[in-house]
């Protein structure tokens, strides 16, 4: 399955002319875009070789039952469907969870629009879903600096202006102000995180850098130091208002990382040092990851939703009728050209991008099969399917919206101040 795309930054920015119309598929934090054919046409991504090229391991069906034994819980939709399908150590954090051993949960966002779509609160939602299954502390980082660093144009003082109003997106997602820390990377560098980011940074090589990220000699140093920064917030010593100031405790507690698949570059170098590094003959804990694939753009599969293209994406801040108009405009169809060829060979879910959002968005298991076989049998048309993933884009984003709306500045005040945190962790483990 192909779409026309033009490839794009994470920031929505063209890609420069210097890389050829024709390339492989690319997925890095900086860059997300399926392999260009000589024909420029943009292919789906292909997660499988994303799962082999960076060395990490498929969710399968065993690692699923094991979680539902260890947590009493089934898994999350995006679990049972493949779309947090790859992950790093996930097994360590369930044996962990399984004895009682502390760990926490760690995520983020780059504040780089005011413009916050579907596809940037899917990895929040699962978090949040995460955090209230473990019960265990989650730390959200906003990465203002990265922001900055990353883009020709924008000033600090637009990333903070975007990092403000994020803050009260992701919060709108529902997260536990007990458990939850939200720093921005301005506000929050300095004495043990700053300590941490300086380790991390001492044990990466210039050319290490180069290797993982594809940076070149007319990178910014920012951009080359800013990994480090990401990265340290894996190290649960570098929250002392959380785990406490004993070191030599904190630096054994992993902490498990849900992210969209493009960030794991940023972990894998981190593991890398964690696995080298010890604080008084104590190992650092390697950070644990969970990965998520995108939500693809209304184009299709070849490229994620940008918030800087407004036809490519559902916001959050979109009304019933902007949502209705762009799916039933943009929503890249798999049905047939025809009513009559449509009824006679049914069309092709796997890339229909309405079938797709229902994927997300659509919890039953049981209505969304009855769909895709009556999509696939021709009994359903484009229409009628674009109509039901309208009608459940609308109730997630009104939800949203009603939540949000209720989000003032003492509440942003109490999930960024530098506090302790309360949670339980599992209850059944065993009391040592
Ligand atoms: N670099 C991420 C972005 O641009 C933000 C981020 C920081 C993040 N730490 C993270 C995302 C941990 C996932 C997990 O959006």
């Amino acid at each position: 399955m192909a779409t026309t795309a033009t490839p794009s930054t994470p920031d929505g920015a063209p890609v420069p002319d210097s890389v050829p119309k024709q390339t492989k598929q690319t997925v890095d934090p900086y860059n997300v875009t399926g392999e260009v054919g000589a024909d420029g046409v943009v292919k789906a991504i292909d997660y499988n070789k994303l799962v082999d090229e960076f060395g990490t391991k498929k969710i399968d069906d065993e690692l699923l039952a094991r979680f539902e034994r260890v947590t009493g819980k089934k898994p999350h939709h995006f679990l049972r469907r493949g779309i947090v399908f790859s992950h790093r150590d996930f097994e360590t954090i369930l044996d962990r969870y399984e004895r009682g051993e502390p760990f926490f949960l760690y995520t983020g966002r780059g504040p780089s629009s005011d413009s916050v779509h579907v596809g940037h609160t899917i990895p929040f939602e699962f978090t949040k879903w995460l955090q209230d299954t473990f019960d265990v502390p989650l730390i959200i980082m906003l990465t203002d600096d990265e922001k900055y660093l990353f883009s020709d144009k924008k000033t600090i003082e637009e990333v903070q202006g975007y990092c403000a109003s994020n803050v009260k997106d992701i919060i709108a997602i529902g997260f536990d102000p007990a458990k939850t820390f939200i720093f921005s990377d301005f506000d929050y560098v300095g004495g043990a995180f700053y300590r941490n980011i300086v380790r991390l940074s001492k044990h990466i090589t210039l050319n290490q850098a180069r290797a993982i990220f594809g940076f070149n000699e007319s990178t910014n140093i920012g951009r080359i130091h800013f990994g480090s920064i990401q990265g340290a917030t894996s190290w649960a010593s570098s929250f002392p208002h959380i785990f406490g100031e004993d070191e030599k405790q904190t630096v054994g507690i992993p902490a498990l990382i849900p992210c969209a698949i493009d960030q794991d570059p940023y972990f894998r170098m981190t593991r890398d040092v964690s696995a080298r590094l010890k604080f008084q003959g104590k190992p650092y804990a390697k950070p644990a990851l969970i990965h998520s694939l995108f939500l693809p753009a209304l184009q299709g599969p070849g490229t994620k939703m940008s918030a800087s293209i407004d036809e490519s994406a559902i916001f959050m801040r979109d009304t019933p009728n902007q949502i209705k108009n762009k799916i039933n405009k943009y929503a890249f169809s798999g049905g047939k050209v025809s009513v009559e060829e449509h009824r006679q060979f049914g069309g092709d879910t796997s890339v229909d991008v309405a079938y797709q959002y229902l994927r997300f968005f659509l919890e039953d298991d049981d209505e969304l099969e009855k769909i895709r076989i009556a999509y696939e049998n021709g009994e359903m048309l484009t229409g009628e399917l674009k109509a039901i993933c309208i009608r459940e884009l609308q109730k997630y984003v009104a939800g949203f919206q009603e939540r949000r709306a209720k989000v003032d500045d003492d509440t942003v005040k109490l999930f960024m101040e530098r506090r302790p945190l309360k949670w339980g962790g599992n209850p059944k483990a065993p009391v040592v």
